[in-house]
């Protein structure tokens, strides 16, 4: 997929720097290319092309929320990108669109880029748009910053990933909402990455951290 954005979402992996250093010393560190580590790991991953990415962040820069991690913090350790509302979030974390979209709209604040993801459990136009009309409520025309990503919740991990006729369904049903770039994840492996060349790009989590990564940047 060159000069598609290929972004990586390594998720809660891998358990020690030792092995992220390692990870990222394969990459082929190209300027399509957004890496999303977890975040104790951002201040420690150096990239020359790629961009750096963070897999989350608060609604507020600064406060008494333990555990949080805002969005000043993440753009001055050099994050370009945050990826918000994937679903591990959604169904784990219990994030609705209303605390998405305050994210966003925080994240925008910084400058960010924002990947935001959105699904569905069956196919359903409907709770598809509310879900991007809700993330995106109040940002007003200008959404050159926001990148969707369309990750069937069923095609997440579990190597079964969505039919292509299905996915160029669904990237048409969100073109028509929005007027952003439009990533595929969820499954994407390097025997069907090609299946989804109609998409600005992948978000890619499992195949990441694997060295046949490269083969698909
Ligand atoms: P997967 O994850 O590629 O391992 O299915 C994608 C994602 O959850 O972003």
């Amino acid at each position: 997929m060159k000069k598609k954005l290929i972004v990586a979402n390594w998720k809660m992996n891998p358990p020690t720097l030792k092995q992220a250093e390692a990870i990222i010393r394969r990459y082929r560190d190209v300027s399509n290319l957004v890496v999303c580590p977890p975040s104790i790991f951002l201040g420690k991953i150096k990239l020359n092309n790629a961009k750096l990415g963070a897999q989350n962040c608060s609604w507020v820069d600064s406060g008494s929320l333990t555990g949080e991690i805002s969005p000043k913090m993440i753009k001055s350790f050099g994050c370009k990108y945050v990826i918000l509302g994937h679903f591990e979030r959604r169904s784990i974390f219990g994030e609705d669109s209303k605390t998405i979209n305050l994210k966003l709209k925080a994240a925008l604040k910084n400058n960010l880029n924002v990947i935001l993801c959105v699904g569905e459990d069956k196919l359903d136009d409907s709770y598809l748009i509310k879900q991007i009309k809700d993330s995106i409520k109040d940002v007003g025309r200008d959404l050159s910053k926001v990148i969707i990503a369309y990750e069937p919740f069923w095609a997440i991990g579990s190597g079964k990933a969505c039919s292509p006729i299905i996915a160029e369904n669904r990237r048409v049903v969100i073109k028509g909402v929005v007027n952003s770039k439009v990533l595929y994840g969820g499954s994407v492996n390097q025997d069907n990455y090609l299946d989804y060349s109609n998409f600005d790009g992948l978000l890619v989590g499992g195949l990441s951290l694997k060295p046949e990564f490269n083969s698909i940047i």
